[in-house]
Protein backbone atom coordinates (compact mmCIF):
# COMPACT_ATOMS: atom_id res chain seq x y z
CA UNK A 1 0.00 0.00 0.00
CA UNK A 2 1.32 3.54 -1.04
CA UNK A 3 1.20 6.15 1.79
CA UNK A 4 0.04 9.59 1.80
CA UNK A 5 0.75 11.70 4.90
CA UNK A 6 -2.55 13.92 5.64
CA UNK A 7 -3.08 16.70 8.04
CA UNK A 8 -5.85 15.18 10.99
CA UNK A 9 -5.75 18.10 13.39
CA UNK A 10 -4.77 22.07 13.36
CA UNK A 11 -4.49 24.62 15.30
CA UNK A 12 -3.02 27.74 16.76
CA UNK A 13 -2.53 30.31 19.86
CA UNK A 14 -1.93 33.68 19.93
CA UNK A 15 -0.84 36.06 23.26
CA UNK A 16 -3.85 38.24 24.51
CA UNK A 17 -2.39 41.36 23.97
CA UNK A 18 -3.51 43.23 20.79
CA UNK A 19 -1.34 46.14 19.97
CA UNK A 20 -2.22 49.06 17.37
CA UNK A 21 -0.35 50.51 15.22
CA UNK A 22 -1.05 53.68 17.17
CA UNK A 23 0.46 52.46 20.18
CA UNK A 24 3.54 51.97 18.22
CA UNK A 25 3.68 55.83 16.77
CA UNK A 26 3.37 56.25 20.42
CA UNK A 27 7.23 54.77 20.97
CA UNK A 28 8.61 55.38 17.39
CA UNK A 29 8.92 57.90 14.74
CA UNK A 30 5.51 56.36 12.60
CA UNK A 31 2.10 55.92 11.86
CA UNK A 32 -0.96 54.08 10.84
CA UNK A 33 -1.03 54.85 7.42
CA UNK A 34 2.63 54.75 6.74
CA UNK A 35 2.09 50.87 8.26
CA UNK A 36 -1.62 50.49 6.62
CA UNK A 37 -0.07 51.41 3.43
CA UNK A 38 3.24 49.68 2.95
CA UNK A 39 2.44 46.40 4.74
CA UNK A 40 -1.82 45.96 5.31
CA UNK A 41 -1.00 45.61 8.98
CA UNK A 42 -3.49 46.66 11.33
CA UNK A 43 -2.57 45.06 14.80
CA UNK A 44 -0.79 42.48 15.89
CA UNK A 45 -0.56 40.18 19.40
CA UNK A 46 2.57 40.55 21.40
CA UNK A 47 3.54 38.14 24.35
CA UNK A 48 3.96 39.25 27.89
CA UNK A 49 7.59 39.17 29.31
CA UNK A 50 8.05 35.49 31.07
CA UNK A 51 6.32 33.86 28.46
CA UNK A 52 8.40 32.51 25.23
CA UNK A 53 7.95 30.87 21.75
CA UNK A 54 7.72 27.32 23.78
CA UNK A 55 5.01 28.31 25.72
CA UNK A 56 2.75 29.31 22.72
CA UNK A 57 4.11 26.39 20.61
CA UNK A 58 3.21 24.02 23.42
CA UNK A 59 -0.68 25.59 23.75
CA UNK A 60 -1.23 25.33 19.65
CA UNK A 61 0.32 21.82 19.83
CA UNK A 62 -2.31 20.56 22.72
CA UNK A 63 -5.22 22.87 20.31
CA UNK A 64 -3.59 20.94 17.46
CA UNK A 65 -3.64 17.29 19.39
CA UNK A 66 -7.26 17.91 20.41
CA UNK A 67 -8.68 18.50 17.07
CA UNK A 68 -6.78 15.34 15.55
CA UNK A 69 -8.80 13.37 18.46
CA UNK A 70 -6.04 11.65 19.64
CA UNK A 71 -4.41 11.75 23.43
CA UNK A 72 -0.81 13.38 23.53
CA UNK A 73 0.50 10.25 24.50
CA UNK A 74 -0.15 8.97 20.78
CA UNK A 75 2.56 11.61 18.83
CA UNK A 76 5.72 9.82 18.17
CA UNK A 77 7.95 12.59 16.86
CA UNK A 78 7.75 16.62 17.21
CA UNK A 79 9.48 18.81 14.67
CA UNK A 80 9.05 22.56 15.79
CA UNK A 81 10.45 25.71 13.70
CA UNK A 82 11.03 29.22 15.48
CA UNK A 83 13.65 31.72 15.11
CA UNK A 84 12.89 33.00 18.69
CA UNK A 85 13.84 30.17 20.62
CA UNK A 86 13.66 30.89 24.60
CA UNK A 87 17.29 30.24 24.97
CA UNK A 88 20.38 30.06 22.62
CA UNK A 89 20.26 26.51 23.17
CA UNK A 90 18.52 23.81 23.21
CA UNK A 91 15.17 24.71 20.99
CA UNK A 92 11.91 24.85 21.94
CA UNK A 93 11.23 21.23 20.15
CA UNK A 94 12.37 19.79 23.89
CA UNK A 95 10.60 21.96 25.32
CA UNK A 96 7.20 21.55 23.92
CA UNK A 97 8.16 17.91 24.42
CA UNK A 98 8.34 18.05 27.92
CA UNK A 99 5.51 20.79 28.28
CA UNK A 100 2.88 17.71 26.72
CA UNK A 101 4.52 15.19 29.06
CA UNK A 102 6.31 13.55 26.02
CA UNK A 103 9.59 12.47 27.32
CA UNK A 104 11.56 9.76 25.21
CA UNK A 105 10.22 10.80 21.64
CA UNK A 106 12.66 12.50 19.70
CA UNK A 107 12.13 16.28 19.14
CA UNK A 108 13.63 17.99 15.95
CA UNK A 109 14.21 22.33 15.76
CA UNK A 110 14.39 23.42 12.03
CA UNK A 111 15.56 26.63 11.87
CA UNK A 112 14.75 28.23 8.31
CA UNK A 113 13.29 31.65 9.51
CA UNK A 114 9.88 32.21 7.49
CA UNK A 115 10.05 28.83 5.31
CA UNK A 116 10.34 27.22 9.02
CA UNK A 117 7.17 25.71 8.94
CA UNK A 118 7.54 24.51 5.47
CA UNK A 119 11.14 22.60 5.71
CA UNK A 120 9.60 21.03 8.90
CA UNK A 121 6.10 19.53 7.12
CA UNK A 122 8.53 18.06 4.65
CA UNK A 123 11.00 16.66 6.80
CA UNK A 124 7.79 15.37 8.64
CA UNK A 125 6.36 14.07 5.22
CA UNK A 126 9.27 12.07 4.52
CA UNK A 127 9.02 10.61 8.05
CA UNK A 128 5.38 9.64 7.51
CA UNK A 129 5.72 8.63 4.18
CA UNK A 130 8.87 5.82 5.08
CA UNK A 131 6.51 4.66 7.98
CA UNK A 132 9.34 5.80 10.46
CA UNK A 133 6.40 7.61 12.68
CA UNK A 134 2.59 7.41 12.52
CA UNK A 135 2.13 10.60 14.56
CA UNK A 136 4.25 13.90 14.22
CA UNK A 137 3.46 17.10 15.64
CA UNK A 138 4.65 19.79 13.08
CA UNK A 139 4.76 23.42 15.53
CA UNK A 140 5.80 26.62 14.53
CA UNK A 141 6.43 29.77 17.52
CA UNK A 142 7.57 33.01 17.59
CA UNK A 143 7.66 35.85 20.27
CA UNK A 144 9.57 38.58 17.98
CA UNK A 145 8.14 40.98 19.98
CA UNK A 146 10.64 40.88 22.69
CA UNK A 147 13.74 41.61 20.55
CA UNK A 148 13.16 44.22 17.91
CA UNK A 149 14.19 47.43 17.56
CA UNK A 150 11.59 50.27 18.67
CA UNK A 151 13.81 53.26 17.81
CA UNK A 152 13.74 54.59 14.51
CA UNK A 153 16.96 52.33 13.31
CA UNK A 154 14.69 49.57 13.29
CA UNK A 155 11.15 50.78 12.54
CA UNK A 156 10.85 49.04 9.39
CA UNK A 157 11.08 45.32 11.18
CA UNK A 158 9.30 46.47 14.16
CA UNK A 159 6.07 47.41 13.01
CA UNK A 160 5.90 44.09 11.05
CA UNK A 161 6.37 41.17 13.48
CA UNK A 162 4.09 39.63 15.57
CA UNK A 163 4.01 36.41 17.86
CA UNK A 164 2.07 33.87 17.90
CA UNK A 165 1.59 29.91 17.42
CA UNK A 166 0.47 27.92 15.00
CA UNK A 167 0.57 23.69 15.05
CA UNK A 168 -0.27 20.16 12.87
CA UNK A 169 -0.64 16.79 13.48
CA UNK A 170 0.77 14.67 10.67
CA UNK A 171 -0.52 10.99 10.23
CA UNK A 172 -0.27 8.31 7.42
CA UNK A 173 -3.22 7.72 4.91
CA UNK A 174 -3.48 5.46 1.92
CA UNK A 175 -2.70 7.75 -1.10
CA UNK A 176 -5.04 6.18 -2.66
CA UNK A 177 -8.04 8.01 -1.59
CA UNK A 178 -6.17 11.26 -3.23
CA UNK A 179 -5.72 13.21 -0.10
CA UNK A 180 -2.71 14.72 2.08
CA UNK A 181 0.33 15.88 0.93
CA UNK A 182 0.62 16.26 -2.91
CA UNK A 183 5.12 17.81 -2.80
CA UNK A 184 7.36 19.85 -0.96
CA UNK A 185 9.96 22.47 -2.53
CA UNK A 186 12.58 24.09 -1.03
CA UNK A 187 15.10 25.80 -1.96
CA UNK A 188 17.91 28.35 -0.17
CA UNK A 189 20.24 30.29 -1.51
CA UNK A 190 22.81 31.05 1.11
CA UNK A 191 24.62 33.89 -0.53
CA UNK A 192 21.75 36.36 1.03
CA UNK A 193 22.74 35.90 4.83
CA UNK A 194 23.08 39.37 5.70
CA UNK A 195 20.15 40.34 3.83
CA UNK A 196 18.37 39.74 7.12
CA UNK A 197 19.08 38.44 9.78
CA UNK A 198 20.35 38.69 13.35
CA UNK A 199 24.38 39.50 13.60
CA UNK A 200 24.78 38.24 17.00
CA UNK A 201 25.16 36.80 19.14
CA UNK A 202 28.09 34.80 17.08
CA UNK A 203 30.23 31.93 17.91
CA UNK A 204 33.01 33.98 15.93
CA UNK A 205 32.72 36.38 18.29
CA UNK A 206 34.79 35.83 21.31
CA UNK A 207 33.52 36.00 24.06
CA UNK A 208 30.05 35.37 21.92
CA UNK A 209 28.04 37.54 24.74
CA UNK A 210 29.93 40.30 25.43
CA UNK A 211 30.59 41.19 29.16
CA UNK A 212 29.07 45.15 28.40
CA UNK A 213 25.76 44.23 26.37
CA UNK A 214 25.05 46.90 23.97
CA UNK A 215 21.67 45.78 22.06
CA UNK A 216 21.89 47.94 19.30
CA UNK A 217 25.54 45.99 18.44
CA UNK A 218 23.99 43.64 16.58
CA UNK A 219 21.89 42.07 19.39
CA UNK A 220 18.17 43.21 16.74
CA UNK A 221 17.37 41.62 13.67
CA UNK A 222 18.18 43.76 10.37
CA UNK A 223 17.21 43.61 6.94
CA UNK A 224 17.39 45.25 3.82
CA UNK A 225 14.03 45.29 3.14
CA UNK A 226 13.82 46.25 -0.66
CA UNK A 227 16.19 43.52 -1.78
CA UNK A 228 13.84 41.15 0.60
CA UNK A 229 10.82 42.37 -1.04
CA UNK A 230 12.17 41.69 -4.76
CA UNK A 231 12.82 38.29 -3.62
CA UNK A 232 10.15 37.51 -1.97
CA UNK A 233 8.06 38.51 -4.99
CA UNK A 234 9.97 36.17 -7.55
CA UNK A 235 11.00 33.23 -5.40
CA UNK A 236 7.57 32.06 -4.00
CA UNK A 237 5.59 31.92 -7.56
CA UNK A 238 8.68 29.90 -8.40
CA UNK A 239 8.44 27.41 -5.85
CA UNK A 240 4.58 27.28 -6.32
CA UNK A 241 5.00 26.65 -9.96
CA UNK A 242 7.72 23.89 -9.87
CA UNK A 243 4.69 22.36 -6.99
CA UNK A 244 1.95 22.68 -9.30
CA UNK A 245 4.27 21.27 -12.23
CA UNK A 246 5.63 18.20 -9.99
CA UNK A 247 2.14 17.15 -9.62
CA UNK A 248 0.65 17.87 -13.19
CA UNK A 249 -1.75 20.69 -12.27
CA UNK A 250 -2.63 24.34 -13.30
CA UNK A 251 -2.70 27.56 -11.28
CA UNK A 252 -6.34 27.63 -11.74
CA UNK A 253 -6.94 23.91 -9.84
CA UNK A 254 -5.37 25.59 -6.91
CA UNK A 255 -8.40 26.68 -4.63
CA UNK A 256 -6.73 28.22 -2.11
CA UNK A 257 -3.17 29.71 -1.85
CA UNK A 258 -1.47 30.13 1.91
CA UNK A 259 1.50 32.90 1.31
CA UNK A 260 3.74 33.20 4.42
CA UNK A 261 2.11 36.53 5.82
CA UNK A 262 5.02 38.91 5.10
CA UNK A 263 3.87 41.91 3.91
CA UNK A 264 0.34 42.60 2.26
CA UNK A 265 1.74 43.82 -0.86
CA UNK A 266 3.99 41.01 -1.16
CA UNK A 267 1.00 38.48 -0.82
CA UNK A 268 -1.01 40.73 -3.57
CA UNK A 269 1.95 40.93 -5.88
CA UNK A 270 2.66 37.07 -5.18
CA UNK A 271 -1.21 36.51 -6.34
CA UNK A 272 -0.74 38.46 -9.47
CA UNK A 273 2.08 37.12 -10.52
CA UNK A 274 0.71 33.32 -10.34
CA UNK A 275 -2.52 34.88 -11.89
CA UNK A 276 -4.37 33.27 -9.20
CA UNK A 277 -7.47 35.48 -8.01
CA UNK A 278 -7.42 37.53 -5.25
CA UNK A 279 -10.34 35.83 -3.72
CA UNK A 280 -8.39 32.40 -3.46
CA UNK A 281 -5.23 34.21 -1.17
CA UNK A 282 -5.61 33.24 2.45
CA UNK A 283 -4.50 36.55 4.24
CA UNK A 284 -4.56 37.69 7.92
CA UNK A 285 -1.27 39.90 8.11
CA UNK A 286 -3.93 42.69 8.76
CA UNK A 287 -4.74 41.43 12.31
CA UNK A 288 -1.61 39.46 13.19
CA UNK A 289 1.50 40.66 11.38
CA UNK A 290 4.37 38.46 10.33
CA UNK A 291 4.69 35.94 12.91
CA UNK A 292 7.68 34.19 10.61
CA UNK A 293 7.38 30.27 11.10
CA UNK A 294 4.13 30.21 12.80
CA UNK A 295 2.01 32.66 9.91
CA UNK A 296 1.18 29.85 7.84
CA UNK A 297 -0.12 27.56 9.90
CA UNK A 298 -2.05 29.81 12.03
CA UNK A 299 -3.21 30.99 8.54
CA UNK A 300 -4.52 27.45 7.48
CA UNK A 301 -5.82 26.67 10.88
CA UNK A 302 -8.20 29.86 10.76
CA UNK A 303 -9.04 28.62 7.42
CA UNK A 304 -9.78 24.86 8.30
CA UNK A 305 -12.17 26.07 11.53
CA UNK A 306 -13.73 29.16 9.66
CA UNK A 307 -14.96 26.40 7.05
CA UNK A 308 -12.98 28.14 4.25
CA UNK A 309 -10.73 25.22 3.76
CA UNK A 310 -12.86 22.37 2.74
CA UNK A 311 -12.57 18.67 2.34
CA UNK A 312 -10.96 18.08 -1.30
CA UNK A 313 -9.81 21.64 -1.96
CA UNK A 314 -6.30 22.02 -3.22
CA UNK A 315 -4.21 24.25 -0.55
CA UNK A 316 -0.95 25.47 -1.93
CA UNK A 317 1.64 26.66 0.57
CA UNK A 318 4.16 29.18 -0.31
CA UNK A 319 7.15 30.97 2.06
CA UNK A 320 10.06 33.36 1.75
CA UNK A 321 12.79 34.46 4.29
CA UNK A 322 15.61 35.00 5.95
CA UNK A 323 18.58 32.69 4.43
CA UNK A 324 17.37 33.20 1.78
CA UNK A 325 14.86 30.41 2.29
CA UNK A 326 11.88 29.50 0.44
CA UNK A 327 9.98 26.53 -0.47
CA UNK A 328 5.91 25.35 -1.57
CA UNK A 329 3.79 22.36 -0.32
CA UNK A 330 0.87 20.81 -2.28
CA UNK A 331 -1.51 19.67 -0.31
CA UNK A 332 -5.40 17.98 -1.34
CA UNK A 333 -7.06 18.83 1.87
O1 LIG B 1 9.07 37.53 6.48
C1 LIG B 1 10.03 37.83 5.50
C2 LIG B 1 10.78 38.99 5.93
N1 LIG B 1 10.29 40.30 5.70
C3 LIG B 1 9.72 40.75 4.58
O2 LIG B 1 9.37 40.06 3.69
C4 LIG B 1 9.60 42.25 4.47
C5 LIG B 1 10.03 42.74 3.11
N2 LIG B 1 10.08 44.19 3.00
C6 LIG B 1 9.03 45.00 3.21
O3 LIG B 1 7.95 44.55 3.56
C7 LIG B 1 9.17 46.46 2.94
O4 LIG B 1 10.45 46.70 2.36
C8 LIG B 1 9.01 47.38 4.19
C9 LIG B 1 7.54 47.34 4.67
C10 LIG B 1 9.93 46.94 5.29
C11 LIG B 1 9.35 48.81 3.82
O5 LIG B 1 8.52 49.25 2.77
P1 LIG B 1 9.16 50.02 1.52
O6 LIG B 1 8.04 50.42 0.68
O7 LIG B 1 10.21 49.13 0.92
O8 LIG B 1 9.78 51.27 2.23
P2 LIG B 1 11.30 51.77 2.16
O9 LIG B 1 12.22 50.78 2.78
O10 LIG B 1 11.54 52.24 0.79
O11 LIG B 1 11.23 52.99 3.13
C12 LIG B 1 10.63 54.19 2.71
C13 LIG B 1 10.81 55.19 3.83
C14 LIG B 1 12.24 55.31 4.31
O12 LIG B 1 12.48 56.69 4.53
P3 LIG B 1 13.30 57.58 3.47
O13 LIG B 1 14.67 56.93 3.41
O14 LIG B 1 12.55 57.46 2.18
O15 LIG B 1 13.28 58.92 4.07
C15 LIG B 1 12.23 54.61 5.65
O16 LIG B 1 13.15 55.14 6.56
O17 LIG B 1 10.03 54.81 4.97
C16 LIG B 1 10.84 54.88 6.13
N3 LIG B 1 10.35 53.90 7.10
C17 LIG B 1 9.32 54.17 7.92
N4 LIG B 1 8.55 55.24 8.06
C18 LIG B 1 7.58 55.19 8.97
C19 LIG B 1 10.80 52.64 7.32
N5 LIG B 1 10.05 52.07 8.29
C20 LIG B 1 9.14 53.00 8.67
C21 LIG B 1 8.11 53.00 9.61
N6 LIG B 1 7.35 54.11 9.72
N7 LIG B 1 7.83 51.95 10.39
Amino acid sequence: MSIRTVITGTGHYLPPDVVTNDALAAIMDTSDEWIRQRSGIVTRHHAAAGVGSSDLGAEAARRAIADAGIQPSEVDFIVAATISPDYYFPGIGVMIQAELGLEGIGALDVRTQCTGFLYALSVADQYIRTRTFRKILVVAAEVQSHNLDYSNDGRDMAVLFGDGAGAVILEPAEASNGRGVLSTHLFADGRRVTDLWMRRPSSKDKPTFPPALDASDGFYPRMDGKNVFKNAVEKMPEAVRAGLRHNGLTIEQVDHLIPHQANDRISLMVAHQLKIPVEKVIRNIDRLGNTTAASIPIALDEAVKSGRIKSGDLVVLTAFGSGFTWGSAVIRW
